[in-house]
């Protein structure tokens, strides 16, 4: 069982790249096998038809399909703008998509977020579903969110609860 982690922001110090390696600790503690991508593997040109006749899908996308194919599950962790997913996101999902593999196609995929905000990232995380069904991945339904998120709420959320989130799709 290989877990792979996308965060969805190239800030520095991006929230939920740290959401992100918080979950991974706890990943490594409970022994969950893991591959880390940053969000540098993300980085396409934004998708449009003509880009895509001329050159095809950009190498980046294709390597990110061949790493969710390759994963048994994969966690995303996403930023919210303007009550949405990070474009980032949206961006490789809509790359990845073009391609003959699908490769989100029955994938178990968990969602987190992190957010100075009140609701957590909750909106983004509520579009993700959408998004990723469209694809015909498997969105778990329990959420990793982390509102009026800071360094510190980031590391005092609940282990056993974040190990619960981490466990989801494991029997099948
Ligand atoms: C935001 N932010 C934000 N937060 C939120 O909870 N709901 C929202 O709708 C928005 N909208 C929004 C739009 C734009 C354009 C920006 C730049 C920011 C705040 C956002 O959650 C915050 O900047 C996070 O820190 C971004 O994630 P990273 O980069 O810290 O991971």
């Amino acid at each position: 069982m290989t877990v792979l982690f996308i965060g969805g922001s190239r800030r520095k110090e991006s929230l939920n790249t740290k959401l992100k390696h918080r979950l991974v600790e706890v990943a490594e503690k409970h022994g969950i096998q893991h591959k880390l991508l940053d969000a540098d593997a993300l980085d396409a040109p934004i998708y449009h038809g003509d880009l895509e006749e001329a050159e095809g899908v950009p190498e980046s996308m294709q390597a990110l399909a061949k790493a969710i194919d390759a994963a048994d599950k994969v966690v995303l962790v996403s930023p919210e703008y303007n009550s949405s997913v990070s474009p980032l996101i949206k961006n490789a999902i809509d790359w990845v998509s073009r391609l003959d593999m699908q490769a989100w196609s029955g994938k178990t995929v968990l969602l987190a977020a992190a957010s100075p905000g009140g609701l957590g990232g909750l909106r983004a995380v509520s579009h993700l579903r959408d998004i990723l069904a469209n694809v015909k991945a498997w969105t778990a339904p329990m959420c990793a969110s982390c509102p009026n998120a800071s360094d510190s709420a980031i590391a005092s959320m609940d282990e056993e609860f974040l190990i619960n989130f981490l466990r989801q799709g494991d029997n099948g």
